[in-house]
């Protein structure tokens, strides 16, 4: 089938490829510049060049997202025109890429991925909202981001399940090749760690001497990330561990 897959520049978009590929699947990657290997151009901010990427899909997955600039510009109101752009008469299955816990956690970007999430149930298309945990190179990102010398502070107490970007798209492979769930599925990693526990392991392999400082955090955001908002209650696992992800 021809699948298109938004973001497909990205950190999960890169590796949907093989295993697409590898279903039997032609596959082409949208993003704003049109790069990388079957590479096509199109903007969800503005709507340029959509119809052409979108319109011959059979299956898309849609894993564009803009968390650091505009959210509500590119996954909401995006989200909106990928929905206009498709030809419903070819369209059999649109995988949206979400997040565990964007229906309790409060904070701006999740509040836009489940307006996004409203905009495709409301669009009487055949969708699946598959909310993943967070992936293991974005802990990386954020623990060598938050590292102050040769002290690292976490969140005291929050809980999460990061999975493999490798095992994400993977999964989606097989969830796009088969029916629409027409609502949502989670996936996550195959072990529960507490923010600490990842810090250390993180420290260990990849900043050795770093002091890891568990501090309280107070606010909404901070206690439902320890109620375990961010933790999957139902799905499939990933396979590879955060411990593995280091040694690799
Ligand atoms: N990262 C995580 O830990 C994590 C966890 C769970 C779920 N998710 C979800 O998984 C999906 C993929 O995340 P990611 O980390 O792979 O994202 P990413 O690395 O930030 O990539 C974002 C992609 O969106 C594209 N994009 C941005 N603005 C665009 C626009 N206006 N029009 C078209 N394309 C645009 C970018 O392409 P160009 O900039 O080249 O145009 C890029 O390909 C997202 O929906 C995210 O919410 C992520």
């Amino acid at each position: 089938m021809d699948v298109l897959v938004t973001g497909g520049t990205g950190r999960l978009g890169q590796r949907l490829t093989e295993p697409l590929r590898a279903a039997g699947h032609s596959v082409r990657q949208m993003s704003r510049r049109g790069t990388g290997p079957g590479g096509v151009r199109g903007d969800l901010a503005t709507g340029r060049d959509l119809a052409a990427a979108v319109g011959g899909a059979e299956l898309i997955v849609h894993a564009a997202t803009d968390p650091r600039g505009d959210p509500w510009q590119v996954d909401v109101a995006g989200t909106r025109r990928l929905v206009e752009a498709v030809d419903r008469s070819r369209l059999q299955h649109l995988v949206y890429v979400s997040i565990v816990g964007v229906d309790r956690i409060p904070y701006g970007y999740y509040r836009a991925k489940f307006a996004a999430e409203q905009v495709l149930l409301g669009s009487g298309l055949p969708v699946t909202l598959l909310r993943a945990t967070q992936f293991h190179d974005f802990v990386d990102f954020l623990l060598d981001t938050a590292q102050r010398g040769p002290v690292l502070p976490v969140p005291m107490g929050w809980r999460v399940q990061p999975v493999d970007v490798g095992d994400v798209a993977a999964h989606i492979a097989d969830v796009v090749s088969g029916p629409p769930a027409g609502g949502v599925i989670e996936y996550g990693g195959p072990e529960e760690l507490s923010a600490a526990e990842l810090a250390r392991a993180w420290a260990a392999a990849r900043a050795p001497g770093t002091y890891v400082v568990a501090t309280p955090l107070p606010g909404k955001l901070s206690a439902a990330l320890r109620d375990g908002a961010a933790v999957p209650t139902g799905g499939e696992r990933g396979r590879r561990t955060y411990a593995e992800h280091l040694r690799g």
